[in-house]
């Protein structure tokens, strides 16, 4: 898989084809996690797969209103931020997601151990 690095962050080529003109949220194997992609009323966003209520997988979670929303108990978080409902107190990650020609990466932050001994 090609990457590259800048500052903090290695970008990682998104292995999947992403079709931006669909409304999807699936699972995302990259740099050995699992992330959740999202394609919502032309919004794309990368975030963490885990849900920080309880732990369900989010990617099998849907959109509503630019929210992303757990199939458990249905926390809902915003798809841009990753900001959970005010009254929720929680959140979850998202990863920035940049096109170049035509490819799509994901910067995903380098680890301690990775500056140090990569
Ligand atoms: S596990 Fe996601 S809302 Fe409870």
């Amino acid at each position: 898989m090609e990457e590259f690095e800048d500052d903090d962050l290695t970008w990682h080529k998104v292995p999947a084809k992403i079709d931006e003109s669909r409304n999807y949220v699936k699972a995302l194997h990259v740099a050995g996690k699992k992330l959740c992609l999202i394609s919502e009323g032309g919004v794309l966003s990368v975030t963490s797969s885990r849900c920080p209520h309880a732990g369900a997988d989010l990617t099998h979670g849907w959109c509503e209103e630019g929210k992303l929303i757990c199939p458990f108990h249905r926390h809902r978080f915003d798809i841009e931020t990753g900001k959970g409902d005010e009254k929720q107190h929680n959140f979850i990650r998202v990863y920035p997601l940049k096109k170049e020609n035509g490819e799509f990466f994901v910067g995903i932050k380098r680890s301690l151990w990775d500056k140090i001994f990569g």
